[in-house]
């Protein structure tokens, strides 16, 4: 199986602890959980935490790997999300689930990731940066794509390009990873390089922080 890490995913630990993520009296969701990894470790941080796959498949061995979750494991499609989930998460966190779709569908889908989030809340983006030219998922997600992702009252806080340290690549498509902060916080964070960014910082505008 493709997508059965056991870890969270590196790059959302480490924002996690570059913006100290403290989750209590708080919720999340994650978009796309497959096995659930990502999930226990929002939920590990405090988040009363939802997570939910188009597979079920994927929820049953994330409940079967995860026996004892505080994590509420839930077969849905992004494209179809119950109406209560509409701006009702804190934290969101989409990795590689946009681009798993069909580009035809990246609009929809990022307008749905969008209407996730809550007032004061924050989505986080992390996704693989395959050749362009790919013939089969995952797909390009364009930076076009990702800046659109603020709107609707969101801004764009950061979007980074960065290369995955060695040790912690788990798969080809993730060797260059991008990871995108949306959020409505009132204050820029302090611009940060990745571990290992291939060209230099680049302030996009205001409010947005991108290492590209
Ligand atoms: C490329 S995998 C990434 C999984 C996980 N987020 C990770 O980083 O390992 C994409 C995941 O999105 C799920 N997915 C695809 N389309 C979906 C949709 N419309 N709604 C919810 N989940 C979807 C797939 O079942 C799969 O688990």
């Amino acid at each position: 199986m493709p997508w059965s890490r056991t870890e969270p995913h590196p790059l959302l630990v480490q924002w996690a602890q570059r913006t100290g993520q403290t989750g209590a009296g708080r919720t999340a969701v994650v978009i796309g959980c497959a096995l659930g990894a990502d999930a226990e470790f929002v939920a590990g941080l405090g988040f009363t935490t939802t997570a939910f796959d188009v597979s079920p498949t994927a929820i049953q061995l994330a409940r079967e790997r995860h026996p004892r979750t505080a994590v509420r494991c839930v077969t849905v499609d992004l494209l179809h999300v119950p109406a209560a989930w509409q701006r009702a998460f804190d934290l969101v966190v989409e990795i590689i689930t946009l681009q798993a779709l069909p580009p035809e569908l990246h609009p929809r889908a990022a307008s749905a990731v969008r209407e996730l989030v809550a007032g004061s809340g924050t989505l986080l983006v992390i996704g693989a940066l395959p050749d362009e030219s790919a013939v089969s998922p995952p797909w390009a997600l364009t930076r076009a794509e990702i800046e659109g992702l603020a709107s609707g009252g969101l801004d764009t806080v950061a979007v980074e390009t960065m290369a995955m340290p060695v040790n912690q690549q788990n798969r080809a498509g993730e060797l260059n990873t991008i990871a995108a902060e949306v959020s409505q916080q009132s204050s820029p964070s302090a611009v940060q390089p990745g571990r290992n960014p291939r060209t230099p910082i680049r302030l996009c505008r205001d409010r947005i922080r991108a290492i590209v």
